[in-house]
Order: C-alpha cells, then structure tokens, then sequence
C-alpha cells in the first residue's frame, strides 16, 4: 500500500517525505484554504513547490469547477505545472464526463468524494487512475469506512479495474491498518495518523532498558 499525506502544508510535507516512506500527496480546496494560499498564480506555484519536495510522488490538485467545460479546462491547466499532478475531480455527473475526457486525453485523474460503490464504479468506468473513499466522513455519519473500502476492493478485483483504491478522510493509525487489511492500494493520511503508527509503549520501555543496560558497557 501506498502512502500519501493529505495536507498542503509544507513543513508536514517535508516532515513525511524525510521520513522516506512517502507515494504522494493529496490536497483539496479545503486543506489550500488553511495554509493562506490566496490567487491562482500562488495555488498554482504552491503544487509546483509540492512536486518539488515529493520527487517521484503524485501529487493531487483538484478542481474547483463544477461543470465540464470549466473541469476540462482548470485540469488542463493543472496538469501542465508538472508531470506528476493529477487532476482531483468531485463524483458528479460533468465530474464522471470530465474523467472520461481526461483519461482519453492521457491526463491521470483522482475522482474525489465518493461514499458508496456505485460512485467507485462509476469512476473506475470512467477511467480515474484513483478513486477516493472518505473513510472517516462515513464513520462520522454512522456507516463502516473500512466497509466501503472492502466492497470497492473486491468489485475492482472480480471486474478487473485498473482505478487504484485512495483511501481517504484518515482520522488514526488504526485507520491505516484496517484500510491495508481491506484492500486499498493508497492510504492518503495526516502526518499525525503516519507517525502514530510509530508508537508502541512495550518499544518505549524496551529501548530505555536497551540504552541503560548499553551504558554498562560503553
Ligand atoms: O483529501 C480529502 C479527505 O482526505 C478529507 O478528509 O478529514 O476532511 O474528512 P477530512
């Protein structure tokens, strides 16, 4: 499984790439709107800086255009600040023609806000290189994430999709685990829920035992 962070902030960014463990990253307008990012030129340099840092990493920059025209012209536009973006493109209905188009035209997309099976369906017929689940945002609304992550997975796997499994909207660790389990080919985290996955108290006792029994020798 794939890892990507789910964040535009730069420092995050920098943080997990370090760690080297680092696919890729995801934003959305949201995540742009926290960092101060204001204007195009600047949305635009900052994807570019992105893809700077994450060498080798898709890297996701969506749309904020509803409608086909305005989809299929912004991811253009997106797709030309460097060879590693790919375009983010909401599950709605000029989304699914504008994935069609995108993916006829070599442009790799990410289809973004899906919450059911028949949305991941749809995008995998449609061509999306990934197709986003919001794990989280299912379980806050009182349905199973992981669930969902599972059903797309074995749909993908008996019709023979090639659309890569995204999941998204991670809220822990255990998140990330459950979702490698399930089947997904990419887990799109907050640099919180990665380093989480570091921690363990049985390594923090263990190593301060290691490190006291070592200066009997050193
Ligand atoms: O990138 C989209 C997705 O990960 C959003 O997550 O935490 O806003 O539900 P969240």
């Amino acid at each position: 499984m794939k890892f990507f962070i789910d964040t535009a902030n730069l420092a995050q960014i920098k943080e997990a790439n370090d760690l080297g463990v680092l696919d890729g990253v995801t934003t959305n307008p949201s995540l742009m709107a926290k960092e101060g990012i204001k204007g195009q030129e600047a949305v635009y340099n900052h994807y570019k800086t992105i893809c700077e840092i994450v060498l080798n990493g898709d890297i996701s920059a969506e749309v904020v255009s509803t409608d086909f025209d305005g989809i299929v012209a912004e991811g253009k536009k997106l797709a030309a600040i460097h060879p590693n973006i790919v375009v983010k493109v909401p599950m709605i209905k000029d989304g699914v023609k504008a994935l069609k188009w995108f993916s006829d035209n070599g442009i790799r997309t990410n289809c973004t806000l899906i919450f059911s099976a028949g949305q991941a369906i749809l995008a995998a017929k449609a061509g999306a290189k990934y197709v986003s689940p919001f794990i989280g945002r299912i379980d806050d609304s009182g349905w199973d994430g992981v669930a969902l992550i599972e059903q797309i997975a074995r749909i993908y796997s008996i019709q023979g999709y090639d659309t890569e499994i995204l999941a998204a909207s991670i809220r822990s660790p255990l998140h990330i685990i459950k979702c490698a389990e399930a089947g997904a080919d990419v887990c799109t985290c907050p640099l919180e829920s990665i380093l989480g996955l570091l921690k363990h108290p049985l390594t923090d006792i263990g190593l301060a035992k290691f490190m006291e029994d070592a200066k009997k020798f050193s």
